[in-house]
C-alpha cells in the first residue's frame, strides 16, 4: 500500500467522489490528514459518501459540494461556492466521469461525454485556477485513460453527430484529458503548480454500467482481472500527494510510472486548438491562463 507523506493543512477537492476511484482517493488523502473536499451530484449519494469517508478517515471532517458536471451552470456554481468558503487549493483532483450508450445532448447543447469527462474539467480547473495559483506548491491531477491511445479529434463534429459510438466518444474525452493538462502544465511551469494525467488502470467500478446490454457479461467476467478501487486510487493519490511527484509536471502515468502518451497527445498544436475550442464552448476568454469571468 501506498503511504503518503502527511498532508495536514493541504486543503483537497476530489470530483466524483461519490465511488468508485475517487471515493478510494478521498479516503487515502483524508487519511494522510489532509483537508477533503468531495464533489458529488446526487445529495443522498454525496451525504453519504461524505459520511462513510469520515468514518473510514478516522472522523476526519468531509466537506461535501454539489455539482452535476453535464451542467455548465452548475460547474461555475461549484467554483463559486468553494470560492465563497475557501481561498486555498492545495490539489484539485478531476475524476467525474461516465459513459453515455447513446448519443447524449446536455443542456448546453454538448455532447454529454465530452463536456463531463473533458469541458466538465477544464471549466472547473480553469475557474479555480487562481485559488490553487494562489497556493502553490499545489497540484492538478486529471484523471484520463489509456482509452486515450485510441481517441481522435475531430473539430468539426466534436460531439460525433455523425457515427456516435460509447467508445469512440470516451476515447476523445480522455484524449482530451491528456491534451488539456499538457497544455495547462506548459502554461504554469515553473509557477509551482503541476499538472499531471494518469490511467488509473483498470478498476472495477460502476463506470461500465451504463454500456450496452450486450457488454454485461463480458465486463463481469473483466471485472475479476481488474484492480480494485483502492489500488486505483492509488495512481491519482500518488500524483495528489507523494514527495516523489511535487515537482512532476507534464506528465502522463501508469502504473506510477511515466508513460508516453499516443502521438495525438502530445501534438502542442492539437493541444492548444481544443483548448480555444474548450474556451469557446463553456465561454471562457481564451488568455494565458484564463482568468475567472463570472463563475
Ligand atoms: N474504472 C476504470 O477501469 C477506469 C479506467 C480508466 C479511467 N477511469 C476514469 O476514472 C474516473 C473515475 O471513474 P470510476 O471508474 O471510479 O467510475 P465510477 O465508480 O462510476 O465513479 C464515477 C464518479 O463520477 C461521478 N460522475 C459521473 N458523472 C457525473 C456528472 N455528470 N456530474 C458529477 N459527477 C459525475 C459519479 O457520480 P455518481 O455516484 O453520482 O454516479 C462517480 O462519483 C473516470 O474519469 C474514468 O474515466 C476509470
Amino acid at each position: 500500500m501506498l503511504t503518503l507523506p502527511d498532508q495536514t493543512g493541504r486543503r483537497i477537492l476530489v470530483t466524483g467522489a461519490t465511488n468508485g476511484i475517487g471515493l478510494e482517493a478521498a479516503v487515502e488523502l483524508a487519511r494522510a490528514g489532509a483537508s477533503v473536499s468531495i464533489v458529488g451530484r446526487d445529495p443522498k449519494r454525496t451525504e453519504a459518501a461524505a459520511a462513510a469517508i469520515a468514518e473510514r478517515a478516522g472522523g476526519a471532517a468531509i466537506e461535501s459540494f454539489l455539482c452535476d458536471f453535464a451542467s455548465q451552470a452548475s460547474v461555475r456554481a461549484l467554483a463559486a461556492d468553494y470560492r465563497a468558503r475557501h481561498d486555498r487549493l492545495h490539489v484539485l483532483v478531476n475524476n467525474a466521469g461516465g459513459v453515455f450508450d447513446t448519443r447524449t445532448v446536455t443542456v448546453d447543447g454538448i455532447e454529454a461525454t465530452f463536456a463531463v469527462n473533458h469541458l466538465g474539467y477544464f471549466l472547473l480547473t480553469q475557474l479555480l485556477l487562481d485559488v490553487i495559483q494562489a497556493s502553490a506548491p499545489a497540484r492538478i491531477v486529471i484523471v484520463a485513460s489509456r482509452g486515450h491511445y485510441r481517441g481522435t479529434m475531430d473539430f468539426h463534429d466534436l460531439g460525433y453527430e455523425r457515427g456516435y459510438g460509447i467508445m469512440s466518444a470516451y476515447q476523445r474525452s480522455k484524449l482530451g484529458n491528456v491534451l488539456y493538462a499538457r497544455a495547462l502544465a506548459r502554461r504554469l511551469e515553473g509557477g509551482g503548480v503541476v499538472v499531471n494525467s494518469c490511467h488509473p488502470g483498470g478498476v472495477a467500478t460502476n463506470i461500465w454500467t451504463s454500456a450496452p446490454g450486450w457488454a454485461a457479461p463480458i465486463l463481469t467476467v473483466a471485472k475479476w482481472f481488474m484492480l480494485t478501487p483502492g489500488q486505483g486510487a492509488e495512481r491519482i493519490t500518488w500524483l495528489a500527494a507523494a514527495a516523489e511527484t511535487a515537482t512532476t509536471t507534464g506528465g502522463y502515468f501508469h502504473d506510477n510510472r511515466p508513460k508516453e502518451p499516443s502521438a495525438l497527445a502530445q501534438d502542442a498544436v492539437l493541444g492548444e486548438r481544443l483548448w480555444e475550442e474548450s474556451a469557446r464552448l463553456v465561454g471562457l476568454q481564451v488568455g494565458p491562463e484564463v482568468a475567472p469571468t463570472t463563475p
